[in-house]
């Protein structure tokens, strides 16, 4: 009762930074204004045009809202830099009875939140309001794409990214995951330009432009707001399949619907074990390479680097992921993003899933092997508390605080649940969570209340209660997890090790017939320090400075970086400056960091490459490359 009382008395700012001291309420959102209790957005209307000269996007937000509590008068909004023109009462169906609002103090991190007077409950339980709004240039879940920065060179690009809480600086509404809402909307592009939501195209779907430039949008299945998404630009459509397409500028759309054409392989894999895909149709959207992310499970399109564009399929684990999220995560939502494992852990769980039925055990075995590594790495430099599924998050920007450990812990949980109920009962369980919380938002804490009502009873000896408190609570891998191995890896550990050795030169290593997953294998366990010599003979036997692949790119540089190898730099610089997702330049910029030249280096890119990454990216690579550049 008293947690209760105190929930309830203290105002969402000062929530969001509370002391780490003071108990979580579980299934509270610290990261939103909005008070769900008091009402709830239950529908959003958007009308928005959009211009590229001034960077802004700008129309009318009509939300339906309902009022669960009788008294409440004032409703609250999250928004983050938007410009608040107008707020009407929607009476009837078009009478405007202006409102009273008021913008609070900017939170750097929430925002500020919108406070509007609206007419008391006698008058109506479901209220209808219209916000006449518009977006600001820097606004951080937009990002203005310049045409030089595109596939094609010919047009700029627009695209949005909502989650974590980037929504609020594009809509005003309650920015948080524990609010579903159906929407609709009215883009305004300019013509010979098109628009693509996370929703349902109405009339023309994805066939010829339209001349008018004006789109229109419906999403009957309610979402949270960090699913709500919008594309703009001079896209072409490709079909591959029944219920599948990519999106994607004229320059890249045959080589994305090549990539990936096994996507309607992949929905059937996860249908058959995991219930119906229940979302229509399942397109991609190939954003510029400045997309912070490698996707971005907005439903019915979602969003993906150009950076997994191969040539060889060797990354559609990427959409696999995605696609996943259609059940874990846009079905059955994290309620806050404390419980983000509950989307991201069980999604890696499910994209393995996925990946063994359509490219068997070999290839799943590798990329479970690589991620094991890359979590065991980041495990190292993490502080305990970080080391937990359930991070606590408040005070602290989600966004600074994203790392593998709610993907592949999250994962290897529910991998270890498998190893002791079995993989068929594990798949039941799984599909039935699906069924059970389809379209709601679920806690940590219900998921476990879940998990010990209906699985832990099925074999009441399979797991104890100690046990599972080590996963939920504990930080570190758990000694009882279960942890993949890849054959294909020992053969090529035992080459490195041979090439190390000098017992083989580079040119008799097969990496010929290697796949991605190999080359990175063997170059992201190389040792940290290499003489240049053994650098230039597996660079001239490769051709490693020149790899087009991004990934192995990447591994590669990163070595380069490291052992100061100056062939690499031009193409470091050419990398950093042409890609902005942040999981291939972030670690390459720290790499950098730790020597004065490197930084001085790092610096000089960056100075370059800035104006060109998403706000999202810049927000973390701030404070690695400029932290100390005053001095
Ligand atoms: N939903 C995430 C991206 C995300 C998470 C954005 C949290 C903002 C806050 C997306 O599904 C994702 O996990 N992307 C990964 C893909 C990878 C694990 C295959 C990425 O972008 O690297
Ligand atoms: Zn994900």
């Amino acid at each position: 009762m008293k947690f209760l009382l105190a929930a309830l008395l203290m105002s969402a700012s000062v929530a969001a930074h509370a002391a780490a001291s003071d108990p979580i309420v579980s299934g509270r959102d610290y990261h939103s204004y909005a008070e769900p209790t008091a009402f709830r957005v239950k529908h959003l209307d958007l009308d928005l045009q959009t211009s590229f000269e001034e960077k802004r996007l700008s129309g009318v937000a009509d939300l339906t809202i309902a009022r669960l509590d009788p008294n409440a008068t004032k409703l609250v909004l999250d928004t983050r830099d938007l410009t608040i023109r107008r707020i009407w009462w929607i009476r009837g169906a078009t009478d405007l009875v202006p409102l009273r609002f008021t913008l609070g103090v900017r939170d750097p991190m929430l925002g500020s939140p919108l406070t509007i007077d609206v007419p008391a409950q006698d008058v109506a339980t479901e209220l209808k309001i219209r916000i006449s709004y518009q977006t600001r240039p820097e606004a951080s879940g937009l990002q203005w794409v310049a045409a030089a920065q595109t596939a094609n060179k010919t047009d700029p690009f627009l695209f949005t990214q909502s989650q974590a809480i980037h929504a609020r600086s594009w809509i005003p509404l309650q920015d948080s995951p524990q609010v579903r809402m159906t929407y609709s909307a009215t883009i305004h592009a300019p013509p010979g330009m098109r628009a693509v939501m996370s929703a349902q195209p109405i009339g023309n779907n994805s066939g010829e432009l339209e001349p008018s430039g004006v789109y229109r949008f419906e999403m009957p299945q309610a979402i949270p707001s960090y699913l709500i998404a919008l594309g703009v630009g001079k896209l072409e459509f490709r079909a591959t399949g029944p219920r599948t397409g990519v999106f994607a500028e004229s320059a890249l759309v045959e080589a994305a619907a090549k990539e990936f054409a096994e996507t309607e392989q992949m929905i059937q894999a996860s249908e058959k074990l995991f219930g119906p895909y229940r979302w229509g149709r399942y397109d991609l959207l190939i954003l510029p390479p400045s997309f912070p992310f490698g996707g971005m499970e907005n439903p019915r399109l979602s969003f993906i680097t150009p950076t997994v564009i191969a040539g060889d399929r060797s990354m559609t684990a990427l959409i696999a992921h995605e696609l996943a999220h259609s059940w874990s995560g846009n079905l059955v939502t994290n309620a806050t993003w404390r419980d983000l494992w509950l989307n991201e852990g069980f999604t890696v769980f499910l994209q393995g899933r996925i990946m063994r039925a359509v490219y068997g055990d070999r290839r799943e075995a590798m990329e479970e092997t690589l991620d094991l590594a890359t979590l065991q790495k980041e495990i190292a430099t993490l502080p305990p508390s970080d080391q937990v599924l359930a991070i606590d998050l408040r005070g602290r920007d989600p966004d600074d605080v994203f790392t593998q450990v709610p993907y592949i812990k999250g994962a290897l949980f529910i991998s270890w649940l498998a190893s002791r109920f079995g993989d068929e009962q594990i798949d039941k369980f799984l599909h039935d969570y699906f069924d059970k919380f389809a379209f709601q938002s679920i806690s940590t804490e219900d998921f476990r209340a879940y998990l010990e009502a209906n699985l832990l009873p099925l074999k009441p000896d399979a797991v104890k209660s100690t046990e599972l408190d080590e996963w939920m609570k504990a930080p570190g891998l758990p000694k009882s997890a279960v942890l993949p191995h890849s054959d294909a890896f020992e053969r090529v550990d035992a080459l490195r090790k041979d090439w190390l050795a000098g017992k083989i030169a580079a040119t008799e290593l097969p990496g010929k017939d290697w796949t991605t997953h190999e080359w990175v294998h063997f170059l992201d366990a190389l040792i940290s320090k290499l003489p240049t010599a053994k650098l230039e003979e597996l660079d001239a036997a490769f051709a490693l400075t020149a790899a087009g692949n991004s990934e192995i790119a990447f591994s590669w540089l990163r070595i380069a970086i490291r052992n100061d190898y100056q062939p690499a730099y031009p193409r470091l610089e050419s990398y950093l400056t042409h890609i902005g997702r942040r999981r291939l330049i972030k670690p390459l910029y720290e790499e950098l960091m730790k020597t004065p030249a490197g930084a001085a280096r790092a610096r000089a890119i960056y100075a370059q490459a800035r104006a060109n990454y998403h706000p999202i990216a810049t927000a973390s690579l701030d404070g690695i490359v400029l932290k100390d550049a005053r001095r």
